[in-house]
């Protein structure tokens, strides 16, 4: 889900001469290529898990300092935590550091009811971004990324992970090859092993909750507002989770005409998320 206050992309053109793959039985593309505008200050996250993600870009940025020395930078990512905690807005945000195209790979359009389509399909993304330089998020992996050994599934995903990972293995491109992840445990050791990092996005603090409460409400935030005792009243809560009840606080603010978010506003909110939160644990 993206917080309609930060929601970044841009649209863009392909060059000419690469088309966008698309599955060939039902014509859906493969892919959707954006530019993403998001910064470091965009993400809360702990130092290590920011050093971390900030790595990566540099390692890229540094790629043929790192290849004069016979070294590789580190281009196969895993990131993985809770729904909600920012694993599609770290992409986003290396893609923009990186400074080019961010290329999203639809699973529903990936895994094709027919026999074989879908490891053609992953063929076709991968032929594709190893033409360019971007930055590729395979969204929702563990689909594919399923223990090869679970007995709910059925062949086609087994083929697929392990076409998976040759192509992951083969892969000389430029491009950085980020795969995200709710299920880690899901993951089994062969497909754990082709990443060269794996960073896990945890469920906010207390301290990192109230910086998302100060960071969602922004100006609009009143004084009278006390950002550490909602975080305090809200453990569990994921960062999006906060978002979310900022974006409500804010939209009442502004639909009952009040100048700034009020604590009212923001009770309300947290009224409504936990009503939410009440009905997606009871289904
Ligand atoms: N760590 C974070 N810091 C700041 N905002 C965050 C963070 N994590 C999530 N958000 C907010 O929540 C929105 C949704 O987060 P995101 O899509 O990155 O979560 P996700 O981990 O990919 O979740 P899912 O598993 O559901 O795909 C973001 O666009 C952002 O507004
Ligand atoms: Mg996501």
């Amino acid at each position: 889900m993206d917080m309609p206050i930060n929601r970044r992309g841009i649209e863009v053109e392909p060059r000419k001469d690469v088309a966008i793959p698309a599955d060939s039985e039902r014509g859906i593309p493969l892919l959707r290529m954006t530019k993403e505008r998001y910064t470091f200050d965009d993400i809360v996250v702990d130092g290590k898990t920011r050093q971390r993600l900030s790595r990566i870009v540099a390692e890229n940025r540094s790629a043929k300092r790192l290849r004069r020395h016979g070294l590789a930078p580190k281009q196969k990512i895993l990131l993985c935590g809770e729904p909600g905690t920012g694993k599609t807005l770290s992409a986003k945000i290396i893609g923009s550091a990186m400074g080019c195209p961010f290329v999203h790979v639809v699973f529903d359009a990936l895994v094709s009811p027919l026999l074989g389509e879908t490891a053609a399909n992953l063929r076709k993304v991968f032929d594709f971004v190893e033409k360019g330089r971007y930055v590729v998020l395979f969204d929702e992996f563990d689909m594919i990324g399923k223990d090869r050994a679970d007995p709910q599934e059925h062949g086609e995903i087994k083929r697929v992970v392990n076409n998976f990972m040759q192509m992951l293995d083969g892969y000389g491109g430029d491009s950085i090859l980020i795969a995200a992840t709710n299920h880690h445990r899901l993951l089994d050791a062969a497909v754990w092993r082709r990443f060269d990092e794996v960073v896990k996005l945890g469920v906010p603090d207390a301290r990192q909750r109230a910086e998302l409460f100060e960071k969602y409400m922004g100006a609009m935030k009143s004084d009278a507002v006390d950002a550490s005792e909602f975080a305090e009243g809200t453990p569990g809560y994921s960062a999006a989770d906060v978002a979310a009840v900022c974006v409500d606080a804010l939209r009442k603010c502004v639909m009952d005409r009040h100048a700034s978010v009020s604590e009212g506003d923001v009770l309300w909110a947290l009224e409504e998320q936990g009503h939410r939160k009440g009905i997606m644990v009871s289904k």
